[in-house]
């Protein structure tokens, strides 16, 4: 057991009936820093932070935060973190103000130094014109943040942020983002899951892949994405009578597989060299096959899956986000 670790687990296993939500999870989490917990839905991301958030117990394996063992030790955890949306429920009729006012009051401020305590929070997170407000008419965005909120009207030591930003529009996701970096420069270790990449990228020092329950691979946001390649290549061709052509033609200088759609003037591959990109494109103009357009994404969370387990992740197959 390692006490410079914010939390470490040890084969973790979590089973309802006969499925393994959570199935044989390794973590290794230093303190001080954001980790990303990476995966689809259902990939048992919310499982594994129920049991380290010591709501839910584990079936095999062990976990530690601080040293502390999560089963035995839950009252000691229990102390130094802190759940989003799940220790500090807000009240929908209460205003923004009144929520924090009352949390503040449940952790054992004082009437006066709650009320200082939940001015402070609603100026950190930009909801002051919103204080009066009842939280029921808040937008998505700022429901987010007043849930931050309250789950750092004590600063924890570790936060579970469960999917902060999933849904909410990129204006949202930039204050929240703000919020979880403000917090770790502070000190806060910060455990978040997400479904993006995107996300894990901006904020994240390592990341966690995890899969129907296990963690198929792990590093900083360089290391995974280098694993995966420069990403996708899209090209949408001026004529589709050239895809045939074009096709045979990206194979060969990309030295990959060329996908289609049912759209016949799209192909995509992956790339893992981008420099390939510029010869294979010139080559398409040398043989007159006339591109309407292109592009060259950085990897998707499913271009990850896919490459790391050759499995199309649900969002993917369903055509979905
Ligand atoms: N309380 C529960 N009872 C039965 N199955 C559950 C329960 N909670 C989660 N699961 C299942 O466990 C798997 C992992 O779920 P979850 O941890 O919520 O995934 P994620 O948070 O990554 O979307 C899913 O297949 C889900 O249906
Ligand atoms: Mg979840």
């Amino acid at each position: 057991m390692n006490h410079e670790l914010a939390i470490e687990t040890k084969g973790l296993v979590k089973t309802f009936g006969k499925h393994r939500a959570v199935d044989g999870v390794d973590l290794s989490i230093p303190k001080g820093k954001v980790y990303g917990f990476l995966g689809p839905n259902g990939a048992g991301k919310t499982t594994t932070i129920r049991m380290l958030a010591t709501l839910l117990q584990p079936d095999g394996g062990e976990a530690h935060i601080f040293g502390k063992n999560i089963v035995t030790e839950a009252a000691e955890v229990r102390e130094r973190i802190s759940l989003t949306g799940q220790y500090a429920s807000i009240d929908e009729d209460l205003t923004g103000i009144e929520n924090l006012v009352m949390i503040s009051r449940l952790m054992g401020y004082k009437k006066k130094e709650a009320k200082a305590r939940a001015t402070e929070l609603l100026a950190a997170f930009g909801l002051e014109e919103a204080a009066k407000k009842q939280v029921k008419n808040y937008s998505g965005g700022m429901r987010r943040r007043i849930d931050i909120a309250a789950s750092i009207v004590v600063t924890p030591d570790l936060l579970f942020l469960d999917e902060p930003t999933t849904g909410l529009d990129p204006r949202s996701r930039n204050q929240v983002w703000d919020i979880v970096r403000t917090l770790v420069s502070a000190g806060t270790t910060v455990l978040l899951t997400t479904q993006y990449l995107e996300e894990a990228d901006q904020l994240a020092d390592r990341i966690a892949v995890i899969n129907q329950g296990k963690i198929i691979a792990e590093g900083t946001s360089s290391e995974l994405k280098a694993s995966v390649g420069a990403g996708t290549l899209n090209v949408r061709l001026a004529d589709s009578t050239d895809r045939e052509r074009a096709i045979t033609i990206l194979s060969e200088k990309l030295q990959t597989d060329i996908k289609t759609s049912g759209d016949t003037a799209s192909l995509s591959a992956q790339v893992g060299d981008a420099s390939l990109v510029a010869e294979a494109l010139g080559e398409l103009v040398q043989h007159r096959i006339n591109v309407s357009d292109f592009s060259l994404g950085q990897p998707s969370l499913d271009e990850v899956f896919l490459t790391l387990t050759g499995q199309k992740t649900e969002s993917e197959e369903e055509g979905k986000q």
